[in-house]
């Protein structure tokens, strides 16, 4: 079975490139999501999807969440803190249902955090990049019910707005015009999906939102179809995926 996912491992990565209406700011940003670490993960393919991330050279990285499988203590997982820590941007993350519930509660974050992530949970951070001011806020799981929405951070109107969100499901929720991008994951674009029944996959809170990039009234909204798996741990002519974002006119 790890052999497998080896094989499955090393199948290329698609790249999103998108480049984003915003407020006249120059980024670059590189997105990651539902990385699903958990004991058996290719020490190998996290290394070149690091250095493809470095070769991107982004301003900031932002990783939309599910770092783990509901089980943060992994015997593996200091190997992939380390690999990680090689991410020459800043990387803003938030957690993902699979980091909050089961095993990972409190856990997954810390393992973020020892990757070198600044893990957002319902808080933004204000950035000066390219003398543009950037604010990212990060929003908490949806699966954390009435606490979701709990003291959701404030918009900046000077600012870039960058919102995490792992759950594409937040577009429907938040106030109109309440970030310039909103990044989600969750839904592994349908992971199983083969012949368009990725609706029969998809997990709850993808409200429609499967992988690519919508304009909502909340932001203009894009879904990563993520980089790993949660069940079988297989992708069926849906592949792996990171995002190259660009707002002003970086490319
Ligand atoms: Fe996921």
């Amino acid at each position: 079975m790890l052999e497998f996912v080896r094989i499955q491992k090393a199948f290329p990565l698609y790249v999103r490139r998108v480049a984003l209406p915003g407020t006249g700011a120059r980024l670059r940003a590189v997105h990651l999501s539902d990385l699903h670490l958990e004991d058996g993960f290719s020490e190998g393919w996290l290394r070149r999807l690091v250095a493809r991330v470095n070769a991107a050279e982004p301003d900031i990285v932002c990783f939309t969440g599910d770092f783990t499988c509901r089980k943060a203590e992994f015997t593996s997982a200091s190997r992939a803190c380390a690999i990680l820590r090689r991410i020459e941007a800043p990387v803003l993350a938030v957690e993902g249902n699979h980091d909050f519930l089961g095993g990972a509660a409190g856990k997954a974050a810390e393992l973020m955090w020892e990757s070198g992530f600044v893990v957002l949970e319902n808080s933004a951070l204000t950035l000066d990049i390219q003398n543009s001011r950037i604010q990212v806020l990060g929003l908490r799981s949806l699966y954390r019910g009435d606490d979701a929405f709990e003291h959701l951070p404030l918009p900046d109107s000077q600012a870039l707005r960058i919102c995490l969100a792992h759950e594409p499901g937040w577009a429907n929720r938040l106030p109109a015009g309440y970030a310039d991008a909103i990044l989600s994951g969750h839904t592994h674009g349908g992971q199983l999906a083969a012949g368009g029944a990725e609706k029969f996959w998809m997990p709850k809170y993808w409200d429609g939102f499967s992988r690519g990039v919508y304009e909502t009234d909340a932001g203009t909204l894009v879904v990563s179809a993520g980089l790993g798996e949660s069940g079988p741990r297989v992708r069926l002519s849906m592949p792996r995926e990171f995002g190259v974002l660009t707002w002003g006119s970086d490319e």
